[in-house]
Formats: C-alpha cells, sequence, structure tokens
C-alpha cells in the first residue's frame, strides 16, 4: 500500500524513518510533505518521494497519514477535499481530533483511524493506541501492523482517547521525571551524575522489559526484591509514607481532567 505523510514533522518523520527501517514499505512508497521541504532531505536521500504539495502525495497513495498541529487540520483537510476519495484510508496522529471530527470534515465515509503515539516513536519503541471507524477487518490489520512496526499497538474505543494521552504520552514524561529523581538519589548516595543516570534508565527499562517479556504483575516482581526486614521494602514503605502511589495516582487524574474540563 503507498502512504502519505502529511506534516513532515517530528511525529511525520520518525514515522517514515521507522517504515523505512524496519522495511515495512519501500521508500518509493513513501510521499511525506511539509511546507519547508528543505528539512526532509534525508529522506529525500532514501528514496522517499518528498513534496510541499499535499495533493500530489495523496494522488498516488493508498493510505493518508496526517501528522500537522492540531489548528491546522482544517485547514489541510479542506485542501485535499477535491483529491481524496471515498477509498483512501485515513489515519490520524493528530491530538485532540476525535473520529467524528475526522469524518465531519471529511464528509466522504472514508475509513478513518486515530493513533495516539509517544515520543518514543522516534526510536520505534512507541506505545501506540488506535481507534477507528467506518475500516474493515483487512484495513484494521494493516494499520496495526504499520504501527507495530514503531513499537507496541494496543486498538481502543475512541472515548479512551483522552485516558491514552494522558498514560501514553504524559506517562513519558512522567516516567522521566521518576528516573530524574532516581538520579538525584544516586548522586546523593555517591555516583557521579553520568554513571547514576545509566543505573537508573537501564533499570528501569530492565523493570518494564520484565512486566512485557513475563506477563507479570508489578507486585510479584516486587515481591522478588523484598526481603523481610531488607532495605527494599524499607525505602518503598517509607516513599508510600510520604505519598508516592497516591502523588501519582492524583497527577494522572490531573492531567485527565486537564484535557476534558480545559
Ligand atoms: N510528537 C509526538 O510525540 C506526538 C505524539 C502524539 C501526537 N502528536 C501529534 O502529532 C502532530 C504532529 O506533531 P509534531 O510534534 O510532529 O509537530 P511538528 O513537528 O510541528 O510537525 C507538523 C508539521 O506539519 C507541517 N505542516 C504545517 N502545515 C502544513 C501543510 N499545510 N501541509 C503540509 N505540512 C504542513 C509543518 O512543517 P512546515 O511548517 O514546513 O509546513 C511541520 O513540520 C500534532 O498534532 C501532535 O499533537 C505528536
Amino acid at each position: 500500500m503507498k502512504i502519505a505523510i502529511i506534516g513532515g514533522g517530528n511525529l511525520g518523520t520518525a514515522i517514515a524513518e521507522g517504515l523505512l527501517k524496519s522495511k515495512f514499505c519501500k521508500a518509493a512508497d513513501i510521499a511525506i510533505t511539509k511546507r519547508n521541504i528543505s528539512t526532509l532531505k534525508s529522506l529525500g536521500d532514501k528514496g522517499v518521494f518528498v513534496t510541499s504539495n499535499n495533493n500530489e502525495a495523496i494522488k498516488r497513495a493508498e493510505l493518508i497519514i496526517l501528522a500537522v498541529k492540531p489548528f491546522q487540520v482544517a485547514e489541510v483537510i479542506a485542501g485535499l477535499k477535491k483529491d481524496i476519495t471515498a477509498k483512501h484510508i485515513v489515519v490520524s496522529v493528530i491530538t485532540g481530533v476525535s473520529l467524528n471530527d475526522l469524518d465531519e470534515m471529511l464528509k466522504k465515509k472514508n475509513p478513518v483511524f486515530r493513533a495516539m503515539p509517544n515520543t518514543a516513536i522516534a526510536i520505534q519503541e512507541s506505545m501506540t493506541c488506535i481507534s477507528h471507524s467506518n475500516t474493515t477487518a483487512a484495513q484494521v490489520q494493516f494499520v496495526k501492523q504499520l504501527f507495530e512496526t514503531l513499537g507496541k499497538v494496543t486498538m481502543i474505543e475512541d472515548k479512551l482517547m483522552d485516558a491514552a494521552t494522558v498514560l501514553g504520552a504524559c506517562g513519558t514524561a512522567y516516567a522521566m521525571r521518576y528516573i530524574r529523581a532516581n538520579i538525584q538519589g544516586g548522586i546523593e548516595i555517591g555516583f557521579d551524575s553520568v554513571t547514576a543516570n545509566l543505573i537508573a534508565a537501564q533499570t528501569v527499562k530492565g523493570a518494564a522489559e520484565l512486566l512485557l517479556q513475563k506477563g507479570t504483575h508489578p507486585e510479584q516482581e516486587i515481591d522478588k526484591v523484598t526481603t523481610p526486614k531488607g532495605c527494599t521494602i524499607a525505602g518503598l514503605n517509607e516513599m508510600e509514607h510520604q505519598g508516592f502511589s497516591s502523588s501519582l495516582i492524583k497527577g494522572i487524574a490531573t492531567s485527565y481532567n486537564k484535557i476534558v474540563k480545559g
């Protein structure tokens, strides 16, 4: 399937790079656009079709990925309208634009997908939540496989997209703050910042991989490192007395309320 990425910024470029690296499709099957195409030179050198003409890009594509900023989407879709056919599969990665919004803007009952990746898409380690409407099983399978080349994927209902934004996309920032606190603690107990950074980041990566690869619950893994009367449980309990889990849950709820209530 030929793919047109409209909006070759951070996310659009990361998607194109990931598709090429994973060999999901050939460079010649990808078109990518932005108004100032000078920043897309390296993709052009790899054989990707680079243009500032969105209409030209979608005419040669079966699947369109919209990756412009939220305030640009209406104008971009209006400009594409004469060339979008009902057969085009439209995938939007634009925050805050629902499947209904897309349907109303497109007006052609296209198969539409909404994807919420996170910044780890740049290294093909994204968590991407996807909702869809007017789609066939084959189209869902194709879009799922596309994003699986860029990390892990879960299909969700569109009404959960705000929650996905918080847990999956804001979640990267929450994890960074947790790692940063570990680095600060590590320096206090004797490490230089570079060594503390390495130990903290790799330890968090390893902990996450244990859950992903073994399918265990965090508490099962905690049980394995908490010796009775030991240092781990003493530290953990002190963190909880200081409101560790509660502050995280409240932070997640606050981010969610900010999206939903403004
Ligand atoms: N970054 C993330 O991790 C992330 C995660 C989830 C969702 N998102 C969503 O993804 C979208 C893109 O985010 P981003 O970080 O990649 O933003 P970005 O770097 O600003 O990319 C948007 C790109 O759209 C291009 N553009 C603007 N108007 C255009 C037009 N008329 N035709 C073609 N291209 C046009 C811009 O380039 P020119 O000015 O040169 O045209 C720009 O490079 C946003 O809606 C964001 O909410 C991002």
